[in-house]
C-alpha cells in the first residue's frame, strides 16, 4: 500500500497512520515527527526549524524533498509500501515526489483528505499530549493516557507540542489551507483523491479509511 493523508492540524493524521502501518505493515513517515526529532537532537535544521513551526509556517521543499528521499530509499520497513504524514504539503513537494516514485517504478494507490471543519481543531490541538520519543498521541480528555501524563507503553513523561497554542494554531490553519488545499487539488485532477469524514470518532474514522485501502496491499 502507498497512501498519502492529508489533513489541517489536529485532523488525526498521527492518530491514523500509525494503525495503517500496522495493518498494512508499511512504513508510517512523519516529516513533522522527523523534524521535531532534529529539534530535540538541536542539529543545525533542529534549530532553524523549530523557528519555522513555532511561527507556523513550512521549512523548505528541497529539505522536506530529501528527508522523504532518504526514507524511501534506506529505510527497509518503506519496501512494502508507505503512508505518508505531513507531505507533500505544497504542489512542488508534490510534484517532486511524483518524481521520485516513478523513479522507483512505483505509484500511488490513493490519496485521502481528512475533512473537518477548522472549529473543531482548537480543542484537539490544546489538550494534545506526545510521547516524544515514539510520536504516540493522546488526548487530555479525548484519548488520555492510563496514568496522568505518562506515555501507556514506556512511562515516561508526556509533553505538549511548542506549536499546540491557539495563536499557532491559527497561522498553520492558514497555511494549511494556502499550501496543502492546492496538493488536494492535484491529486483530484490525478483522480486519486478521496475525502473522508474526519469529525467522528477515531474508531469511526479508522473503519471508514481501512474500507478504502482494503485490498490494496
Ligand atoms: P506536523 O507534525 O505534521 O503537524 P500538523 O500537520 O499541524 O498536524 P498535527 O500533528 O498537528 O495533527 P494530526 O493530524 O497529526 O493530529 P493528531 O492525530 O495528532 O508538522 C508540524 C510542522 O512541521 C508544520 O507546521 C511545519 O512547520 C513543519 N513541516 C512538517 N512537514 C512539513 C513539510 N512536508 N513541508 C514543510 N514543513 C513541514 O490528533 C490531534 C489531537 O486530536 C490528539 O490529541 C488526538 O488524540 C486527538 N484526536 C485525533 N483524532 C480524533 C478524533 N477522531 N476525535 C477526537 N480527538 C481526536
Ligand atoms: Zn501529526
Amino acid at each position: 500500500l502507498r497512501t498519502i493523508l492529508i489533513g489541517p492540524p489536529g485532523a488525526g493524521k498521527g492518530t491514523q497512520a500509525p494503525k495503517i502501518r500496522d495493518d498494512f505493515c508499511v512504513c508510517h513517515l512523519a516529516t513533522g515527527d522527523m523534524l521535531r526529532e532534529q529539534v530535540q537532537q538541536k542539529t543545525a535544521l533542529g534549530v532553524a526549524a523549530k523557528k519555522i513551526m513555532d511561527a507556523g509556517g513550512l521549512v523548505s521543499d528541497d529539505i522536506m524533498v530529501n528527508m522523504i528521499k532518504d526514507q524511501l530509499e534506506n529505510n527497509k520497513a518503506c519496501k512494502n509500501g508507505f503512508v505518508l504524514d505531513g507531505f507533500p504539503r505544497t504542489v512542488p513537494q508534490a510534484q517532486k515526489l511524483d518524481g521520485m516514485l516513478e523513479q522507483r517504478g512505483e505509484k500511488l494507490d490513493s490519496v485521502v483528505q481528512l475533512l473537518i471543519d477548522d472549529s473543531l481543531l482548537i480543542s484537539r490541538i490544546t489538550g494534545r499530549l506526545i510521547h516524544p520519543a515514539s510520536g504516540r498521541t493522546y488526548h487530555k480528555t479525548f484519548s488520555p493516557p492510563k496514568k496522568n501524563m505518562v506515555d501507556d507503553v514506556t512511562g515516561e513523561p508526556l509533553i505538549q507540542r511548542s506549536d499546540d497554542n491557539v495563536e499557532t494554531l491559527r497561522k498553520r490553519l492558514a497555511t494549511y489551507h494556502a499550501q496543502t488545499g492546492p496538493v488536494a487539488d492535484y491529486y483530484k485532477t490525478k483522480g486519486l483523491w478521496q475525502g473522508i469524514d474526519a469529525a467522528q470518532s477515531p474508531s469511526i474514522v479508522w473503519d471508514n479509511l481501512r474500507s478504502i485501502f482494503v485490498g490494496k496491499d
